[in-house]
């Protein structure tokens, strides 16, 4: 029985088998173990080319910055930094990473609330492409060791927070007041002109990012909106044009057959907001998710059945768990699961399908149907390349699990199992 449901793009059943382009998935689960994050090299760079090809579409001029938070393998990174993006990083770590997978520091830009000053440091001796700054504090912080480190024309841009409601799941939305991000308008007015007087520092543009798993895009829009406007005033009090404004990533992700805003459609909507106020800038975009997480799944083997008496919950008890994919457990997210082989059985049943670590939130999936399924069989948990190994944890002692990209008939460890000696290494020979 062929499968004709929703798969992501590279993924196909072949004569009852799961593909992932020219790879067979079992033959892949057996060869590395189970559970192991799977990637298609060939989805990842098709996102990247609809993304880019979107906005050249509505001749917008557009910087990428992958933001390396989502997947930070460093071979993603190469692949990504390959095809020419630049990178958004939110840690010291990350920029490591990005720098280490070749990705140049002036196609840099690091955000978030909380950089430390060691932090600060790090990014300024590399001289990356701009600090997306949060606050005053960090401003002020950031001139300091500027001035300190003896560096000049550090570029900075300013996060505006505005206060749009966006419709997502509430630990993914960012752009409303009450969220820790982003400054107000009258604080961007106030520190731009600081910006101004600063030797060291250079105000290149402004930046936004309203949250993630965004299936609209008229709140980007309507942020866009108020984001040129506040350009417009940050120009005539500084008198310096602003080099791009950022508008963050956000851009969703399929992750059962639902269909997210095309890179294209929101590019035209982007256009037509700077035609209406007769104004051009190039854009510095930070997508995530909409570039890696269709192309990811995570294999998994399940271990026992239990329950499905009279009135009882049926479980499937599988390898993976909560330690190796979060989403699930943190934004109740649900990801389509399927056989890697499709059964001959029409007995479909519906199953929680649970991790073995021991919290009753460890859950992957709720009310799966599946059919004639059996321990020892295969599964994949699809739409998992982003936020999935990135937040993988070691909790419950568990090796965090290997990472295989697919690239045509290639498949090729990118990452190992870790060991039980990886999980003490830290620990001894103190
Ligand atoms: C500042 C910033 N930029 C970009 C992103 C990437 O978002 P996404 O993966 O939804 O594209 C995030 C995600 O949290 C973010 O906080």
């Amino acid at each position: 029985m062929e499968k004709k449901e929703w798969l992501p793009p590279g993924f196909e059943y072949r004569a009852g088998e799961l593909w992932l382009e020219e790879v067979s998935l079992e033959s892949l689960a057996r060869k590395f173990g189970t559970p192991c994050y799977v990637y298609s090299a060939g989805a990842i760079r098709a996102a990247y080319r609809r993304y880019q090809a979107g906005f050249a579409g509505a001749s917008l001029d557009l910087s990428l910055c992958y933001a390396v938070k989502a997947n930070s393998n460093l071979e993603i990174l190469r692949l990504l930094g390959g095809a020419g993006a630049g990178a958004d990083v939110v840690s010291a770590g990350e920029l490591y990473r990005a720098i280490s997978a070749g990705i140049p520091a002036g196609k840099i830009v690091f955000a978030g609330v909380g950089k430390t000053q060691a932090e600060i440091d790090y990014a300024l001796e590399r001289n990356i492409r701009a600090f997306n700054l949060e606050s005053a504090g960090e401003l002020a912080l950031l001139d300091r060791r500027a001035q300190a480190l003896d560096k000049t024309g550090v570029g900075v841009s300013l996060r505006f927070n505005p206060d749009v409601e966006v419709h997502t799941h509430a630990y993914i939305t960012t752009g409303k007041k009450s969220n820790k991000f982003g400054l107000p308008a009258a604080t961007i007015r106030q520190l731009s002109q600081e910006i101004n007087r600063s030797p060291a520092l250079k105000l290149r543009g402004l930046q936004m990012h309203i949250g993630s798993q965004l299936l609209q895009i008229e709140p980007v829009v309507a942020a866009f909106e108020k984001l040129l406007d506040l350009a417009a005033e940050v120009e005539a009090l500084t008198g310096q044009a602003l080099e791009y404004l950022d508008i963050g990533g956000g851009l969703g992700a399929s992750y059962s057959g639902e269909i997210p805003p095309r890179p294209a459609d929101l590019a035209l909507a982007l256009a037509a907001a700077m035609a209406k106020r007769v104004v051009t800038y190039p854009l510095l975009a930070e997508p995530g998710r909409y570039l890696v997480a269709e192309a990811g799944s995570l294999l998994t083997e399940v271990l026992y059945l239990k329950g499905g008496d009279e009135g009882e919950t049926n479980f499937a008890i599988v390898d993976a768990g909560m330690n190796d994919l979060l989403r699930p457990a943190l934004y109740q997210a649900s990801h389509k699961i399927v056989p890697l082989k499709v059964p001959d059985s029409p007995d479909h049943r519906l199953y929680e399908v649970v991790g073995p670590v021991c919290e009753t939130g460890d859950w992957l999936g709720h009310g799966i149907s599946l059919a004639g399924l059996r321990g020892g069989e295969h599964l994949a948990i699809l739409s998992a390349g982003a936020y999935g190994f990135a937040m993988a944890s070691n909790y419950n002692s568990r090796p965090r699990p290997p990472e295989i990209l697919v690239d045509g008939p290639d498949c090729r460890l990118i990452r190992r199992r870790e060991t039980f000696e990886d999980l003490v290494a830290a620990e001894i020979n103190l």
